[in-house]
């Protein structure tokens, strides 16, 4: 199959742009499209063949749910049920936005594949023109995860879903590069206090700020469900990564150790480090794709110079190193 590709560019709000996209769409195939977030993998929600095709693109376990997009908060209030006045003020707030809500689903609303057969759903409303443009002019909610190979960096570019769904999907709409570089926030709203069952853009502040206080998993106790995605590694890149503390001394020790080895190190930091063989930007917009630069050199080893105090930034980081620090 061949991948298509349409640069949406100055074309944005254009009928032509989408049409492809709604066709192949309706018929059940899965296209690519950008959110302010990462790029998705879109499929009709209610169609069990279509989303079963995303989980094979992706190689993704049947037992991780995929996040349900839609247009608006009306649409998303026909798929879900029991919504509490604090999921109504996070729609209101944060909607279109990077804040995934998790909820109670209409039995029937869709594919069983979607919830992995929860009966809560994953849902949110993008902030990008592409993605609402689409999901208007297709009427239905897209099932979509992020747009890489399980286990790859998401997709923060076009060209990054094609490295990874190149003769898998038919075909990805490119809107440029995302703009927030990290998957939504994960909320759970189906407990008394609400659980960021994954950090993201919008932070726990935030939302508590509107909601009052809002549990992390670790505070929420046992009985707490949680976020299956949570538990798969994410985000490895090929060399192994090892967080240090981001101090120009201990950095310039640690490369020079590596190279009396004989090896090759990149170094993402949120500076230039000539020392290293390789340096990569390190940002909550810039870590996917410099993980995505690590491949395609040869180096043996990662070292990601650790930012202070982004916990989104943090935890993708986290995965990616499998919590190994430099020593
Ligand atoms: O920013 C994003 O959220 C991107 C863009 C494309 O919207 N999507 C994304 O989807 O990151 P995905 O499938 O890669 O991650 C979905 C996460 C997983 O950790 C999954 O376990 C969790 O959301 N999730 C989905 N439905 C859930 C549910 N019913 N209960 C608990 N967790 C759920
Ligand atoms: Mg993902």
């Amino acid at each position: 199959m061949e991948t298509g590709i349409i640069f949406v560019d100055r074309n944005v709000n254009k009928e032509e742009t989408y049409a492809q996209a709604v066709d192949l769409l309706r018929n059940g195939e899965v296209v690519a499209f950008p959110t302010e977030t990462v790029y998705g993998l879109g499929a009709d929600a209610s169609n069990s063949e279509a989303v079963a095709k995303i989980f094979e693109a992706k190689g993704r376990p049947s037992d991780n749910p995929l996040i349900v997009h839609v247009d608006s908060k009306e649409s998303a209030l026909k798929y879900v049920q029991n919504v509490s006045s604090k999921a109504l003020l996070c729609m209101d707030k944060f909607w279109p936005g990077a804040l995934t809500l998790v909820l109670d689903a209409v039995p029937g609303a869709f594919a069983p594949s979607v919830t992995a057969g929860l009966e809560t759903v994953g849902v949110r409303v993008p902030n990008h023109p592409v993605a609402l443009n689409l999901l208007k002019r297709c009427g239905f909610p897209l099932a979509a995860p992020s747009a890489n190979t399980s286990g790859k960096p998401s997709p923060t570019l076009a060209e990054h879903v094609y490295r990874d769904m190149d003769e898998r999907i038919r075909l990805i709409l490119d809107g440029g590069a995302t703009e927030i570089g990290l998957e939504s926030t994960v909320l759970d709203l189906t407990t008394d206090v609400p659980v960021i069952l994954r950090p993201g853009n919008v932070t726990k502040e935030q939302l508590e700020a509107v909601l009052g206080t809002v549990h992390l998993p670790a505070e929420a106790g046992s009985g707490a469900p949680k976020s299956p995605g949570m538990k798969y590694m994410h985000y490895a890149p090929d060399a192994p990564v090892y967080m240090i503390e981001n101090n120009p001394a201990l950095i310039d020790k640690a490369i020079a150790y590596i190279h009396s080895q004989g090896k090759e190190v990149a170094l993402l930091s949120d500076r230039e480090v000539t020392e290293a063989d390789y340096s990569f930007p390190l940002s909550a917009e810039t870590l996917y794709r410099s993980l995505r630069q690590c491949d395609d050199t040869e180096v043996d080893l990662i070292l990601a110079a650790v930012p202070s105090g982004e916990a989104a930034l943090m935890n993708r980081l986290e995965k990616a190193a499998d919590h190994k620090w430099f020593s």
